[in-house]
């Protein structure tokens, strides 16, 4: 079945709960697959990737690292490692692996860390598991534990049509339910911009299935240096429901 097809009315507060429950029970299959948010590089490409931002004196925080295959690559290149991880489960794979890894089990939005304390914080395939109006505040962290000249770099999808909800997760087996944004490009932007980063690079991974659900992007940002007062990303126009094309499609 494809993934995030099915919809299921649930009420959007209880997010965390479900996606809790949820992680837990796919964390075994995550374990045996490929992750890393479906981004189809090899280790290699990410250790490149990864050492061009770190190196053994930096301080790296990863949300959301699953089972570990990612936070694994982070910490050989890092001199610390932190990670904060919802699903106990996913938490206890993943600390075999880096077992240096400070790895906090608790939702990000309750964590409290240093101010200016990371050179890299990596989202991969977790942003898109909060509701949009949840969004700024979990980058205003972000924004607030990256030093000056860090990076945040994330893993998502990006669709034409920007969708949000609880979805089953029809890629495994279990009919598995938690909630997924379905980013278009101009409300991710918006959401980056409004919690205070703005887009350095970005690599969107061309689909070869025409039943995928989305492109996925790997994105690159900044700190901005000057906040504006939180609204609506200046430089681009109110995304409706129509919305515009994906990024890098004419
Ligand atoms: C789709 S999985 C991605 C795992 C891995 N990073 C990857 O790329 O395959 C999303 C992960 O983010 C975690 N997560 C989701 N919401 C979270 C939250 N509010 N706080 C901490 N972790 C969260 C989930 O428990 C899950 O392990």
């Amino acid at each position: 079945m494809k993934d995030n097809l099915i919809k299921v009315p649930l009420d959007s507060r209880t997010y965390p709960a479900v996606n809790r429950k949820a992680y837990n029970a796919l964390s075994h299959q995550y374990r045996t697959q490929n992750e890393a948010g479906e981004f189809g590089w090899t280790d290699a490409q990410w250790r490149e990737f990864f050492s061009r931002h770190v190196g053994s004196h930096s301080n790296a925080l990863e949300f959301g690292p699953g089972s570990g295959r990612i936070l694994e690559i982070i910490s050989n290149l890092c001199g610390n490692t932190t990670a904060v991880e919802l699903s106990p489960e996913m938490a206890a794979i993943a600390r075999e692996k880096s077992p240096n890894a400070n790895i906090i089990i608790a939702d990000i939005k309750r964590v409290e860390l240093e101010r200016e304390l990371f050179d890299l914080i990596f989202a991969g395939a977790s942003i898109h598991n909060f509701p949009t109006t949840e969004i700024p505040a979990v980058l205003e962290r972000f924004h607030r534990w990256l030093k000056t000249d860090g990076r945040f770099a994330f893993t998502t999808t990006l669709h034409e049509k920007h969708d949000e909800g609880f979805f089953i997760k029809g890629d495994f087996p279990g009919n598995h339910v938690r909630y997924r944004n379905k980013f278009s490009a101009c409300v991710l932007e918006q959401q980056l911009w409004r919690g205070g980063f703005e887009i350095q690079d970005s690599i969107l991974q061309k689909n070869e299935d025409p039943e995928a659900d989305g492109e996925w992007v790997l994105g690159v940002c900044k700190k901005r240096r000057f906040l504006v007062a939180p609204g609506i990303n200046p430089r681009t126009q109110a995304c409706n429901s129509a919305s515009r094309q994906v990024h890098g499609k004419s």
